[in-house]
């Protein structure tokens, strides 16, 4: 072959955090999943799986924590486990969530809402209109999403994140994040 291919993936210079999938793992990372201890979860559980639940729901103060393999799961499993059914979730409209996993709302017996928003964060105006529309349906879950991938990996303020969080309270619906 001569020249350069110019279909051929090449490094970009520093980080690349477009996806997690387009990271590697570097050889110590293959090496340690080599060297796990495994276990099996329908028995006694898996060590190195419960390892990780318990440093996470260390570093985050939670209670426990649940491994699940992907962010889809994890998602549908917080609305499942935070919501009654025929109710509503609210989630700023470019999220990924509403955008792509909306096919959860069917499963969860719920409706997902999108909110327009600004660089991944949600219209506070809208949120709280949305909140206490009546007649509407309850609102169960409020959604945020950081950073946020649609809107270029963006990181709501916390301020901003705060106001939601209120404004969710203040109306008897929970938060996810
Ligand atoms: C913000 C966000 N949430 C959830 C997902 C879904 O992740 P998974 O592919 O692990 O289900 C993605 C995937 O790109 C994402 O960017």
């Amino acid at each position: 072959m001569t020249g350069t291919d110019a279909t051929a993936p090449s490094d970009p210079p520093g980080v690349d955090l477009r996806s997690d999938t387009v990271t590697r793992p570097t050889p110590a990372m293959y090496e340690r999943m080599r060297s796990a201890p495994l276990g099996d979860d329908g028995l006694d559980g898996d060590p190195t799986a419960r390892a990780l639940e318990a440093l996470v729901a260390r570093t985050l103060d939670k209670e426990a924590g649940l491994y699940v393999p992907t962010a889809t799961m994890g998602n549908l499993l917080a609305v499942l486990a935070q919501t009654e059914r025929q109710g509503q979730v609210l989630l700023e409209a470019t999220a990924h969530m509403f955008l792509t996993e909306r096919g959860g709302a069917t499963l969860a017996g719920l409706a997902y809402l999108g909110i327009a928003g600004t660089a991944g964060a949600m219209d506070l105006d809208e949120l709280e209109r949305t909140l206490r529309r009546p007649g509407g349906l309850r609102t169960e879950l409020v959604g945020m999403e950081t950073s946020h991938a649609n809107a270029g990996g963006a990181v709501p303020p916390l301020a901003h994140m705060r106001a939601v969080m209120e404004a969710a309270r203040g109306a008897g619906a929970r938060v996810h994040l």
